[in-house]
């Protein structure tokens, strides 16, 4: 377990006092891929490396399985660190080195000898399937490569910890998708606990078991992703769920309903795959009004379907009422959709 306990962190710039980093507590579990999303310049990066103690806080403890990071000396410090691995936007490889010696590196810095570091390396080539590239030198290689290879170098001395700083946004939606399931597969096969920085949602809905949302320093929402994405309710959280999870109607299929028909628009939220139809026949069965299904889609968060409908209802006001409350009960969350054009 990763803990932080009322962290805070400021940077002295041009006379002016920014404050990165605002009183966070924050518990990451081991074992999980732990996501941190924010806009720029919330404070993630300073917040995933106070981890590795690249950046040491003004205030608070970085707590690791226990021990306080913070109070560590030089020389302890830098023995835990050989248990976390970092990964990086811009990968971060010596240019003026092949793979294979980019893998090595770290195992070189610890002293370990040329017979045990081959293994490894051999080892770690076929775990990202770039044997073939062991001569390469960086530029050679496509970013989804440079990163399986910072990848490698990362996990080089068996981690505990492997931190990812925007690891997939320099890649397209296709590499960015496989280097996801390579994290996630190095997190089930081998137990490593991923805290993994991104704006980027759909990386959070992915691979992450839990997400912490941060905004000027602070986390304000924290939980398992499917409790995040099912209840939102900071609403810089609800603007993230947003880019993924449809929550406003289409426009084109706003602009086919006649005005007055607009504000009887309603956004149903569903949990598992099953309920969806049932609840939505047994209001048509039950209640004599007209229910229309205007859009509906779907996404799946660790098993879990999240089902989204927005419904128009028309007719006796009373009655829409007495079918809401039904579809509440059914445990189907409602909202009254407001849509201007
Ligand atoms: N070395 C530094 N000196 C001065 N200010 C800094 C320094 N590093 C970060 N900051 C400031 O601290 C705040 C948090 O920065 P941080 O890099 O942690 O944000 P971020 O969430 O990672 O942003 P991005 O998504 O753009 O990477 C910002 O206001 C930033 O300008
Ligand atoms: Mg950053």
């Amino acid at each position: 377990m990763i803990e932080f306990k009322n962290i805070s962190k400021h940077y002295q710039l041009k006379g002016q006092t920014i404050r990165a980093l605002d009183q966070i507590n924050l518990k990451i579990p081991a074992g999980s891929i732990f996501g941190i999303i924010g806009y720029s310049g919330a404070g993630k990066s300073t917040l995933i490396r106070l981890i590795n103690l690249l950046e040491r806080p003004d205030q608070g403890q970085v707590m690791i399985n226990q021990t306080d990071f913070t109070a560590l000396d030089a020389r302890s410090l830098r023995q835990e660190r050989t248990n976390i691995g970092m990964i990086f936007q811009h990968f971060n490889l010596l240019q003026t080195k092949t793979v294979a010696a980019n893998i090595e590196m770290p195992l070189k810095l610890l002293g370990i000898h040329k017979a045990e570091r081959e293994k490894r390396l051999n080892e770690l080539l076929d775990f990202i399937d770039l044997k073939h590239k062991k001569d390469a030198f960086p530029d050679e290689l496509s970013g989804g490569q440079k990163q399986r290879v910072g990848i490698a170098r990362a996990l080089a001395n068996h981690p505990k910890i492997l931190l990812c700083d925007e690891a997939t946004s320099a890649l397209d939606p296709q590499t960015t998708k496989s280097v996801l399931a390579l994290l996630k597969k190095i997190n089930q096969e081998q137990g490593i606990t991923i805290v993994m920085v991104t704006h980027e949602m759909d990386v959070i809905e992915t691979v992450c078991d839990y997400v912490a949302v941060m905004e000027q320093g602070q986390v304000i929402e924290t939980g398992s992703t499917l409790d995040i994405f099912s209840q939102p309710k900071h609403p810089t959280t609800k603007n993230f769920i947003q880019t993924v999870l449809q929550q406003q109607l289409p426009v084109s299929i706003l602009k086919n309903l006649e005005n007055q028909n607009r504000h009887s628009i309603y956004c149903l939220q569903f949990l598992g795959k099953s309920a969806q139809e049932t609840v939505v026949q047994a209001v048509i069965k039950q209640f004599d009004i007209s229910l229309n299904i205007l859009f509906a889609n779907m996404t799946e968060i660790n098993g879990t379907v999240i089902g989204q409908m927005f419904i128009q209802l028309l007719g006796d006001p009373a009655t829409i009422q007495q079918a809401i409350d039904f579809l509440q009960q059914s445990g189907v969350q409602v909202e009254h959709s407001e849509h201007q054009v």
